[in-house]
């Protein structure tokens, strides 16, 4: 018998306020035009003074519910992906388990910056797989304009807020590519690269929570082959070759960047979910936000095979296949 992590239920929350590019010209040496045609960012999400990380992430969890008809004490456990936690500790995921009105299961965070949401679900399944749990939140939530440095104009510009989820449920499968559910994923990272990616503060460094630094167009470089190789990777783990995706679903940092990986993976962009011009780059909360939207707007369907895929911080990367 095999065991499958199905989704039962989707949704993602939106900070309220929304900044169009055109709002950085009055601060920064940039413009508009150089935000839209460098990243393909045209605005973004902030969160509102006192509104956290696990605010954000309770809202995105309420609408996963509703979806999928649940209610808290449904669910076993919470897997939370962020890099900006409330505070040091505890968890967000406990964070959220108390906002739900939950009062069983388990809660813990992972981090792997951009990365966070491919190595979110991966684990989620590795728990609904081994039998530790049958119904996991797993959602990917980030205020990551708290460690913007707002006066570089190379990092500040391109990053927002948000989340998403997912509701997994164990269902059995006949362990072949039919089944729904995630069907394979591969996961990767290089701590030499530290210095393209980072937040100068931390708990044992400084004890500040710190700014991002970025080594954009290095990264840039770095990104494209690292998302087709982990993408292909992960589909050829189930026999499947690049252009039987129906849905790209990829880490939302840079259009140039998802189009490349596209382009490598031979997919069109008509196959390809965007929303990195309404969002920027939210980090692990990109790839649930952007399935959560490609639900909405009708183009993910049900029996859809679905390839995320994410790269960030460390260098952190993976891919997950699934079906819808
Ligand atoms: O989510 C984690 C993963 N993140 C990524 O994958 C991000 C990867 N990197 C990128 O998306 C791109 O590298 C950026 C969008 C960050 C930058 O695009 P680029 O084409 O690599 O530009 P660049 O860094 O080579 O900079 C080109 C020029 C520089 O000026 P000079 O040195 O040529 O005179 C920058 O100083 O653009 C300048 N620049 C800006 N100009 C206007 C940098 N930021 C800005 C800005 N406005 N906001």
């Amino acid at each position: 018998m095999t065991i499958r992590a199905v989704v039962k239920g989707v949704g993602h929350y939106l900070p309220e306020r929304i900044v169009e590019n055109s709002e950085f010209e009055t601060t920064l040496d940039t413009t508009d035009e150089w935000i839209r045609t460098r990243s393909g960012i045209e605005r973004r999400h902030f969160a509102a003074e006192g509104e956290t990380t696990s605010m954000l992430a309770i809202k995105a969890a309420q609408a996963a519910l509703a979806n999928a008809d649940l209610m808290p004490d449904d669910i076993d456990a919470l897997v939370v992906a962020t890099s900006t936690p409330d505070l040091t500790f505890p968890s967000v995921a406990t964070m959220v388990q108390s906002g739900l009105g939950m009062t069983r299961g388990f809660g813990f965070d992972v981090q792997a910056v951009c990365a966070g949401y491919v190595y979110a679900l991966t684990t989620a399944n590795a728990l609904i797989v081994s039998g530790q749990a049958n119904r996991i939140l797993v959602i990917g939530a980030e205020t990551f304009s708290r460690i913007m440095d707002w006066t570089d104009r190379s990092t500040c510009v391109l990053f927002g807020d948000g989340a998403g989820a997912l509701i997994l449920e164990g269902q059995e499968g006949t362990g072949d590519i039919s089944d729904r559910g995630i069907l394979s994923s591969d996961l990767n990272s290089d701590g030499r690269h530290r210095e393209m990616l980072y937040v100068d503060g931390g708990v044992s460094t400084n004890g500040q929570s710190g700014k991002l630094r970025m080594q954009g167009n290095p990264l840039f470089r770095q990104a494209v082959d690292k998302l087709t190789q982990t993408a292909h990777t992960a589909l050829a783990k189930i026999g499947l070759a690049d252009n039987d995706v129906d849905w790209i679903v990829p880490h939302q940092a840079n259009i140039r960047i998802i189009k490349g990986t596209a382009k490598k993976l031979g997919v069109s962009m008509d196959r390809v979910i965007v929303t990195v011009q309404d969002h920027g780059n939210t980090s692990a909360a990109s790839i649930p936000l952007a399935i959560s939207v490609g639900v909405d707007q009708g183009k993910i369907k049900h029996g859809d095979i679905l390839a995320t895929e994410a790269i960030g911080g460390g260098l952190a990367w993976g891919s997950v296949i699934l079906r819808w």
